[in-house]
């Protein structure tokens, strides 16, 4: 068997491809976690205090979360075996979904395999080529995908414009489609949030059906991290609510929730839901485990909320761009670091490493052009200590490189 580089000229264009990228400074190579995902962790080696993970509240290795995982593989095994609709609901399964909508104060839930595949298996089930699709113009990937998928009309309003979504619903009010209404509750790479409740007056007042994505409000926002639909007191008025079990609850997974019907609609239709194998008990008797600690330990999200005030108000002290300027400004957890030009940012975020400090660089595609960024995500278990430190890696690198305004 070879292990030789030799490129096929059928996948030339893929190499030409990467030589851009790596010419316009953004190829970018795979950094190595070399233990447990927390405040202060290896990367290709390298000890470093780490500002780039969702683990908003530390339980990626929580001990409650490891003992349920272990306990759940002693008595269930590895795998599920199937796909949910043929042989792969486990009771455990259904014991995470009932968790789930009772966390909501929903009628029902059904987990998918990812937040991503949980959006876009939704989108594109629910609505078909007759219907309209209202979405704002900085919603994650996977919604738009979904969207896509739906063959449904697809009018995108101006970030966070509840006028200009109105404007839209407007021109097709007398169209006979469905209108769907989606929102990020939390937008992953700005770290504002969305307007969720005049978004619900808005489908309310056009008859449109209303959905919002909270995968970076859940664990963060409303009451016990219930997300933002909670926070702006919305339940009863949001349709569709979708979230992820990939970052504050720090295992593996996405779901929605809703109504029984909606559910039971999804469990029928959901392309990811009916072809893809379910998750391995571990993972959903670990997810249980990180809903009872929502429960029981709210100060967690308390210490996630004054340490990310304290960073963000020193951050803004020294004179970083940390957005509401060009961008919309922050209001959670996610804290973006403007630089602007992909490479230089790309650069900064490598000398940041090299200093003890990660944070990772994005540019363009996932962000516009010109507004590359340094995101930061801070979490309940970093220590002021470790947060003194930070501030003085960014501080020291970003002035080497002319970044501060008041430097
Ligand atoms: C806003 C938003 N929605 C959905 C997802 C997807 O969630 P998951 O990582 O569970 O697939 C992400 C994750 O990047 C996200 O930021």
């Amino acid at each position: 068997m070879t292990t030789g580089a030799r490129v096929r000229p059928q996948l030339a264009y893929l190499t030409e491809q990467l030589n851009e990228l790596k010419q316009r400074g953004t190829y970018f190579k795979l950094r190595v976690l070399e233990d447990e995902q927390g405040p202060l962790c290896t990367y290709d080696g390298k000890r470093v205090i780490n500002l780039a993970s969702n683990n908003y509240l530390g339980l990626c290795d929580h001990p409650k979360l490891r003992e349920a995982a272990i306990e759940a593989i002693r008595k269930y095994g590895v795998g599920s075996g199937a796909v949910r609709t043929i042989a792969g609901t486990m009771r455990i399964h259904m014991e995470l979904e009932e968790k789930i909508a009772a966390f909501k104060g929903v009628e029902a839930c059904v987990v998918f395999q990812s937040g991503f595949t949980a959006n876009a298996g939704t989108v594109s089930s629910i609505l078909g080529k007759e219907d309209f699709i209202l979405s704002d113009e900085l919603n994650h990937a996977s919604i738009i995908d979904g969207a896509r998928l739906s063959r449904a009309k697809i009018k995108v309003f101006r970030h966070k414009d509840v006028a200009h979504c109105e404007e839209l619903l407007r021109e097709i009010e007398k169209e006979p489609g469905r209108k769907l209404i989606i929102t990020d509750g939390v937008f992953s790479m700005d770290g504002d949030i969305g307007p969720v409740d005049k978004l619900c007056d808005l489908a309310d007042r056009y008859g449109a059906l209303m959905m919002v994505d909270d995968a970076h409000a859940s664990g963060v926002l409303g009451r016990n991290g219930r997300g933002s639909v909670d926070h702006f007191h919305c339940t009863d008025r949001v349709d569709v609510q979708v979230g992820t079990l990939s970052k504050a609850i720090g295992a593996l997974g996405g779901y929605v929730c809703g109504s029984r019907d909606l559910i039971d609609y999804l469990y029928h239709r959901a392309r990811p839901f009916l072809f893809s194998t379910s998750h391995p008990p571990s993972v959903a008797a670990t997810c249980i485990a990180a809903f009872d600690l929502l429960e029981r330990e709210p100060e967690r999200i308390e210490r996630l909320w004054s340490n990310t005030r304290y960073f963000k108000e020193q951050l803004a002290a020294t004179g970083f761009d940390i957005g509401g300027r060009t961008t919309p400004a922050s209001e959670t957890p996610i804290t973006p670091i403007l630089v602007g030009e992909g490479r230089a940012t790309m650069e900064f975020s490598r000398a940041l490493f090299e200093a003890g400090l990660m944070a990772t660089g994005i540019a363009f595609p996932t962000v516009p052009e010109g507004k590359a960024r340094i995101r930061t995500i801070m979490t309940s278990e970093h220590t002021r200590e470790q947060i003194d430190q930070a501030l003085e890696i960014l501080t020291t690198v970003a002035r080497k490189i002319n970044l501060l305004a008041n430097s």
